[in-house]
C-alpha cells in the first residue's frame, strides 16, 4: 500500500516537471492577477485619414500622452498598415499602448474623440470652399460609420473645407451640435499669434489674439481685443488693423489669410502646425481643462446670425465637447465682417443635397 502512494506521488512530481518543461517563457515569466476580457479603452481617439495632416495630427497627440488607444482608418490600404507599423515601432517611445488601424471601421469602436481628416486636399491656387462638393461626397460615406461604432463621441473636423464640412458632419452623424467641433480659426489665431509676437519680441503665449469667423478667406481677425498682459494695443493705436494705419498690422492679418497658400506653393500640403493645434483641442476635451479656443460651432442666434452655419468663435472645451460660448464684445464692423462670413457659407451650404 505504502509503495503504491510512493509510485503515484513520484509519477505526479514527473507530470508536473513535464508541464513546467511545456511551459511557453510567457507562462512561466508572467502570474496572471487578473482574468476575465479586458477593459474597453478609456482615451482612445480615431484619426480617419491618415495623410500630411493626419498623421501630424496622430502624432503630435501620442507625443503629448493624451490617450490610451489609437486608431487609424484609411482607404489606402498599403499606406494605413505602413503608417500603423512605423508608430508601432516607436512604440518605445510613446506611452500610447495599443495602435491599431483598419480600412472597417469596427477598429474605432469606443472612440472618445475622432478626428477627420480624410478627403481631397487643395491644390495650389485653389479655395477651400472649391473643396467641397467633393468632400461631401466623401463625407457621405465616413460620418455614419463613425457614429455607428462610438455613438457617444466627440467629432472633430479638419478636413476642408472645415466650416461647411462640420455643418455637414452634424447633418449627416445627427449627434448634438456640442459635440460636432470644427477646428476652425484656431491654426488661423495661431499663426496670427505667432506673426504678431514676432513684431514685438514676445512669445505667441503672451500675446492675446482671436482670429474668428470662417478658417479662410474671409475670417475675421478681432482687433478691438489684440492686448499684452491686458495691454490692449488699439488703446496705443486706435488705427490698428485699419487701413491706412501708418504701421501697417492688418498685413499681418493678410499673412495669416495667404500663410496656408504660401506653404502649399513652398511644399504642397500644410500639416506641422494643423497637427499640433488639433492636439491642443484633443488634450482640453481628454483633460477636461474648461479652455478657450477658437473652434467652428454652430453659431445660429448669435450676433444676429440666422442661418444654420459653423463659424469660429471662442468655445470653452471640456469632456462634452463644447460646453459654451465666450459672447465677446466685437465693434460693428467686426459683427458685419462675421455675418458677411456666414452669408459665404449659408450660400455654399443651402444648395447641398441629400444631408
Ligand atoms: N482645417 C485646417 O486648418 C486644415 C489645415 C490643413 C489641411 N486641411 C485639410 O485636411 C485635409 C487633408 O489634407 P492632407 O494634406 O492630409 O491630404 P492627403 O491627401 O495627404 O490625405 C488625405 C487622406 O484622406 C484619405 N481618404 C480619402 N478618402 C477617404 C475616405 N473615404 N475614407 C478614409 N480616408 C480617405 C486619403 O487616402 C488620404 O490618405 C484636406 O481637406 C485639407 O484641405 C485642413
Amino acid at each position: 500500500m505504502l509503495i503504491s502512494w510512493w509510485y503515484l506521488y513520484l509519477g505526479a512530481q514527473s507530470i508536473c516537471r513535464q508541464v513546467l518543461n511545456v511551459a511557453s517563457v510567457l507562462q512561466k515569466l508572467i502570474i496572471p492577477m487578473v482574468s476575465g476580457p479586458s477593459e474597453p479603452p478609456r482615451n482612445k481617439v480615431t484619426m480617419v485619414g491618415v495623410g500630411q495632416v493626419g498623421m501630424a495630427c496622430a502624432v503630435s497627440i501620442l507625443l503629448r500622452e493624451l490617450v490610451d488607444e489609437l486608431a487609424l482608418v484609411d482607404v489606402m490600404e498599403d499606406k494605413l498598415k505602413g503608417e500603423m507599423l512605423d508608430l508601432q515601432h516607436g512604440s518605445l517611445f510613446f506611452k500610447t499602448p495599443k495602435i491599431v488601424s483598419g480600412k472597417d471601421y469596427s477598429v474605432t469602436t469606443n472612440s472618445r474623440i475622432v478626428i477627420v481628416t480624410a478627403g481631397v486636399r487643395q491644390q495650389e491656387g485653389e479655395s477651400r470652399l472649391n473643396l467641397v462638393q467633393r468632400n461631401v461626397n466623401i463625407f457621405k460615406h465616413i460620418i455614419p460609420q463613425i457614429v455607428k461604432y462610438s455613438p457617444n463621441c466627440i467629432l472633430i473636423v479638419v478636413s476642408n473645407p472645415v466650416d461647411v464640412l462640420t455643418y455637414v458632419t452634424w447633418k449627416l452623424s445627427g449627434l448634438p451640435k456640442h459635440r460636432v467641433i470644427g477646428s476652425g480659426t484656431n491654426l488661423d489665431s495661431a499663426r496670427f499669434r505667432y506673426l504678431m509676437s514676432q513684431r514685438l519680441g514676445v512669445h505667441p503665449s503672451s500675446l492675446n489674439g482671436w482670429i474668428l469667423g470662417e478658417h479662410g478667406d474671409s475670417s475675421v481677425p478681432v482687433w478691438s481685443g489684440v492686448n499684452v498682459a491686458g495691454v490692449n494695443l488699439q488703446k496705443l493705436n486706435p488705427e490698428i488693423g485699419k487701413d491706412g494705419d501708418r504701421e501697417n498690422w492688418k498685413s499681418t492679418h493678410k499673412k495669416v489669410v495667404d500663410s496656408a497658400y504660401e506653404v502649399i506653393k513652398l511644399k504642397g500640403y500644410t500639416n506641422w502646425a494643423i497637427g499640433l493645434s488639433v492636439a491642443d483641442l484633443t488634450e482640453s476635451i481628454i483633460k477636461n481643462l474648461h479652455r478657450v479656443h477658437p473652434v467652428s460651432t454652430m453659431i445660429k442666434g448669435m450676433y444676429g446670425i440666422s442661418d444654420q452655419v459653423y463659424l469660429s468663435l471662442p468655445c470653452v472645451l471640456n469632456r462634452k465637447g463644447v460646453s459654451s460660448v465666450v459672447n465677446m464684445s466685437l465693434t460693428q464692423d467686426e459683427v458685419c465682417q462675421l455675418k458677411k462670413s456666414a452669408d459665404t457659407l449659408w450660400s455654399i451650404q443651402k444648395d447641398l443635397r441629400n444631408l
